[in-house]
């Protein structure tokens, strides 16, 4: 047990070993809350047969890394956002579609779907498989500068995920996108090096980046939401009923955590909001022209997702 994990415990002789790195806070946070409350019944309910250690804040891995790492059985579980995972699959990029999702309900009812039970194995060819969905939230778009409507956003630099979609989308505002890991966004817009940033509440208050922007501008324009990923061997070489016992609590804890993640997020508006920090509304007019400007985004991308993928999201929000 190295003193750095978060969720500590001792692993005892003979204990299946379960380490899950992740890039954010351990606490007011969706998935951070998750890892933790999800380790905190392994360690008790399987005593003797499994112990997890949890690793936040990039501490071990960020989300490039962590691939390999499952694949080298440096690690046993990650969960990086959905807009990750574009080396191993093109079919994730439906969640990342603009404006696809207007609230966590119609998520849940797309990842429990067919579709969604479909896609937790759209990277079996490389030997990973999805445990579940671990939600966070949709996202909001922060500046230097105020930003009411997509042309206010022109000429500047925003950092995104590792995500095509999101450069397609930067791009559709007349503004040039960046990716940058995770770990670094709070430098880069600190120093300048990018202009604006897109996350939800719960990583803008965690990370701060609230503190370095003009302001934050309440778009709800793309989802954030992460899959839980292990290596199928190593999945496989689990005693059948450790695995069961493993998944069940996974998808237990999951739902919990799920049905928190609004809530959560919404807690971490307020504490924004309490700072003094601007945060911007948007007008329906307004909010219209966010969805205009990023609707050619669709057509893009409809090729890689498949349109039976697309049309069952669509079809779930509505
Ligand atoms: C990001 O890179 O902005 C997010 O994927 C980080 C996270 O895990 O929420």
């Amino acid at each position: 047990m190295t003193s750095s994990a978060y969720a500590a415990d001792d692993c005892g002789d003979g204990e299946v070993i379960i380490k899950f790195s992740h890039v954010v806070a351990a606490q007011g946070h969706p998935k951070g809350e998750m890892a933790t409350a999800l380790a905190n019944r392994i360690n008790t309910e399987m005593d003797g047969k499994a112990c997890m250690q949890v690793f936040p804040s990039s501490q071990l891995f960020d989300d490039n890394k962590v691939m390999e790492a499952l694949l080298l059985g440096d690690v046993q579980l990650a969960a990086p956002s959905l807009s990750k995972f574009e080396s191993y699959t093109l079919k994730y990029r439906v969640f990342d579609l603009p404006f696809l999702f207007s609230n966590m309900d119609a998520v849940t009812t797309f990842t429990k779907g067919d579709k969604g039970q479909e896609l937790l194995g759209a990277m079996s060819d490389y030997g990973f498989v999805g445990l579940g969905y671990v939600f966070n939230g949709l996202k909001q778009f922060s500046a230097d500068k105020p930003l009411l409507v997509p042309s206010d956003a022109k000429g500047l630099k925003f950092r995104v995920q590792t995500s095509d979609v999101a450069v397609a989308m930067i791009e559709a505002m007349g503004a040039n996108a960046q990716k940058l890991a995770f770990k670094e966004v709070y430098g880069a817009l600190q120093t300048g090096v990018v202009d604006g940033q897109e996350n939800t509440w719960s990583n803008i208050y965690t990370q701060k980046f609230f503190e370095v922007q003009d302001g934050t501008t309440e778009t709800n324009h793309q989802l954030l939401t992460y899959l839980a990923v292990t290596s199928q061997e190593w999945l496989d070489s689990l005693e059948p009923d450790v695995r069961d016992q493993f998944v069940t609590i996974f998808n237990e804890v999951a739902d919990e955590y799920n049905a928190r993640s609004t809530q959560i997020n919404e807690d971490n508006k307020k504490k924004i909001e309490e700072t003094g920090a601007v945060v911007r509304q948007l007008t329906p007019e307004q909010r219209d022209e966010w969805v205009e400007t990023m609707k050619p985004v669709w057509d893009k991308f409809r090729d890689d997702i498949g349109q039976d993928v697309i049309d069952a999201a669509v079809l779930d929000e509505t």
